[in-house]
Parts: C-alpha cells; structure tokens; sequence
C-alpha cells in the first residue's frame, strides 16, 4: 500500500482505477466500467456516510470530492474517475489541478453523448438540484453549439425512489411526468441522465418521454472516455480479469439490495472504513501537501 502522499509519478498500469461517488448510485457506473473494461483492477469508495452531494453547497462538495479521491490515491490508484455527476459538476477542474493522475469525469462525456446523439438541436438535461444549478452540462453543451436549445431539470425524487426501488411504480411515473413536462414541451429529442440514479429509471423515462427520444446514460461514456484517456496514458490493462473492491464510508439500510441492483450482478465483499479515522491522520497529511501546491490563483470549479 502506498504512503498517505500525493505520488509525483504516474502509477504503472496495473494500478487499479479508483472509482468515488456520493454513495451506492457510482455502482451504475462502475457497471460500465467493467463491461467496457474487464482487465482493470477497480477501488470504488462511496461516500455512504455524507450523502447525499446533490443538496450541498459547492465548497462542501469540493472538499468531500478532494477527500473521496485522497483515499482512492491512498490506495494508489492510476486514475480517478468521478462517478458523481454532482462531485463532476462541482469539482473537476480542483481535482484535475491538485491530483496527481488523470481525472475523469461524467458531464464532459455526457456532453459529447447528447452532441452525438441530437438531430433536432433540443437537449434535456436532468439531474440533482446541485448539478443542474451548476449549470454545467449546459454551459459546456452550448460552448461546443451555441445553437443548441437547452432544456434543464432537477429532479431531486428521482434518488430516494430509485434507492426505495419504485422503478415501475405509479408515484415514480407520476413524478417523472411533471418533472418531465417542460422537456416534453419544448420537444427535447435527446435527454442526458446526468445523475448515477436514473439509468435505473430508462424504462419509465423511456415510456414518458416517448420512443423518439434517445437516452444519453453519462456513466457510458465515461467508461469510453477513460478507456481513450487510460490508452493515451499508456496505463490500459487488458490482462483477463480485474478485480474489484469496494469501501463505503458507512453500511446503510439496505446497501447489500440497493447496490446490486445497480451494479446487476452479485456484490462481493464490501468493506466500511472508518472515513473520519482515515480524514484526521493520513487525510490531513494530503491537505498539507495540498496547501503546499496551492499557489495563489482561485480554483475553478466544475464541468467534467
Ligand atoms: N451521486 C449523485 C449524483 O450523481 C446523486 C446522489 C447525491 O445527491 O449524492 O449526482
């Protein structure tokens, strides 16, 4: 295991790839991960015991994405990926500019999705009222087509009642109409799922937004973003099979249920550390050296 310190080198590519989200939801991703990239070692840590991200202010999510990537860098991870649209949105651009190996993240993938997948020029956007507040999935949809119409909507129900499992229910389809309507009506035909909760709601969404319109699941194109990003860095491993382990913060109320039903296969060990253990020792040896690289610029924000 390596040393609490921010490494100067680039790991070699057997180093696993670390995986942080807000809590169980990063599972939709580390789905596709696996699928697209089954050599890779993967560390996932899920921040169980401060979620949820979507409601938070911006210097809190900025920190608790710095800390969730300290332990995965702890771990000596090759890359992070920022399974949380939320964290992505937020705090990108501080992790690409404090961490020491690619940063990967959700709302840039997205983003070249819907540019991919729209004919008509309207997108949707939904997500948590955090991400959606940030404005960054239309901010960098405009930046590469100012022509576009951009439809946002934060849907903050969705996650409790993907997390209760009320996938096909009729108080799930009844929300999803309302929160739905105004992409409806300015006949968006391309919506991005920017949040780790929704592509569990791909039928319902599917059956109220109607067959013409596609579905941009953001964790999909991630795993394709950090397969181009792991290839360039020559850091891919494309040995047989990886292995995967996986840390929360805390165990919840059902974790062992909810998180296979999105990953969608049977959920190995998982380990609970004791974050705030972790945060007071060698977490607060990554924020000195942090400080040390701090120079006196502003940080910017989000948009990956
Ligand atoms: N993981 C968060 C996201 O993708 C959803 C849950 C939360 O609010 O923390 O935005």
């Amino acid at each position: 295991m390596s040393p609490a310190t921010l490494p100067d080198a680039l790991p070699d590519r057997a180093a696993p790839v670390g995986v942080f989200d807000s809590g169980i939801g990063g599972l939709t991703v580390v789905r596709q991960l696996m699928r697209l990239l089954p050599g890779e070692d993967i560390i996932y840590f899920g921040d169980t015991a401060r979620i949820p991200y979507g409601t938070k202010s911006d210097d809190t999510v900025k920190r608790f994405a710095l800390e969730d990537s300290f332990f995965l860098l702890d771990q000596g991870v090759k890359a992070v990926v920022v399974a949380c649209n939320t964290a992505s949105a937020i705090a990108i651009q501080v992790l690409r500019r404090f961490l020491p190996v690619p940063v990967v993240g959700v709302i840039e993938p997205g983003v070249q999705g819907a540019l991919r997948e729209t004919r008509n020029g309207r997108v949707g956007v939904i997500g948590t009222a955090t991400t959606i507040r940030s404005g960054a999935y239309r901010r960098l949809l405009l930046a590469a087509r100012p022509d576009l119409q951009v439809v946002s909507q934060p849907c903050p129900l969705f996650v409790p009642l993907v997390e209760e499992g009320w996938i096909e229910d009729e108080a799930t389809y009844l929300i999803a109409r309302r929160y739905l309507q105004p992409l409806l009506e300015n006949r968006v035909d391309t919506v991005i799922l920017g949040c780790t909760h929704y592509p569990l709601l791909r039928p319902v969404l599917g059956k109220v937004l109607g067959p013409g319109v596609r579905l941009v699941d953001s964790g999909v194109e991630a795993a394709h973003h950090l397969k181009q990003v792991l290839a360039e860095a020559g850091l891919l491993n494309t040995r047989r099979r990886g292995e995967h382990r996986f840390y929360l913060s805390d165990f919840p109320y059902k974790f062992q249920e909810i998180g296979e039903r999105f990953l969608e296969r049977t959920l190995p060990h998982v380990e609970t550390v004791n974050f705030e253990a972790f945060l007071l020792n060698k977490g607060r040896r990554f924020w000195a050296q942090l400080e040390k690289r701090w120079h006196s610029a502003p940080v910017p924000g989000g948009d990956g």
